[in-house]
């Protein structure tokens, strides 16, 4: 029946995480492909870091066990959202391996699929870049516990994918993301 392969892939939701750096670029690429799936008819939703932090989390505060929280009620949300058949998009730092490691696995018991991207722009252009101020305002020693600078950030050893967003426009890196939703069928 002609559509049915249409209504079929559009039920295969997925969460979709890009940890890294702050002003790495995460929360642009996310919006970019949101854009880009959007068009396609698909139900994204975007749970961005900040918008967590002054809702979901509002209260928590930067330490390792508030960080972890944060990351494990970001990753209930994504998975109920994507096993309803949303491509939940996750711009956010997530700068543990165990506790991104643990939504990882909370997706695998449900069975809802989940891609980690790792937007592996270096320091020194996320620095540079410094959308939010906070790099200068950690070296002003305005702040402290800058993920990446004085608070640490655990790079992911095998993400599904990597992109360095240095010399790339942003619609190559949503380009690269979407390329790989493709070839995991989840598009
Ligand atoms: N290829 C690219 N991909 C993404 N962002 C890019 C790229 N090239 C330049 N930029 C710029 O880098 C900045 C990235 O900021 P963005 O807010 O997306 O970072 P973030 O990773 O979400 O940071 P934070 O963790 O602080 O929220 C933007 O100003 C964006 O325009
Ligand atoms: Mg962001």
């Amino acid at each position: 029946m002609a559509g049915t392969g249409d209504v079929r892939r559009a039920d295969t939701g997925a969460t979709v995480w890009l940890t890294g750096l702050p002003s790495a670029g995460k929360t642009t690429i996310a919006r970019a492909l949101a854009g880009r799936l959007r068009e396609q008819g698909r139900r994204v939703e975007v749970l961005d870091g900040d918008e967590i932090r002054a809702s979901l989390s509002a209260g928590l505060g930067f330490g390792r066990a508030d960080r972890h929280t944060n990351v494990q009620r970001i990753g209930f949300v994504a998975e109920l959202l994507a096993s309803h058949g949303v491509l939940a998009l996750v711009p956010v730092i997530a700068p543990y391996a165990d506790s991104r490691e643990a939504v990882r696995r909370r997706h695998r018991q449900h069975g809802t699929a989940y891609v980690e991207v790792h937007v592996a722009t270096p320091v020194e252009v996320c620095s540079a870049r410094d959308v939010k101020g906070l790099y200068a305002k950690r070296a002003a020693g305005e702040i402290s516990g800058l993920t990446g600078v004085d608070d640490p950030y655990e790079a992911p050893a095998a993400p599904d994918l990597r992109i360095d967003s240095q010399g790339r426009t942003v619609a190559e890196c949503a380009a690269a993301v979407h390329a790989l939703l493709t070839e995991r069928g989840l598009l």
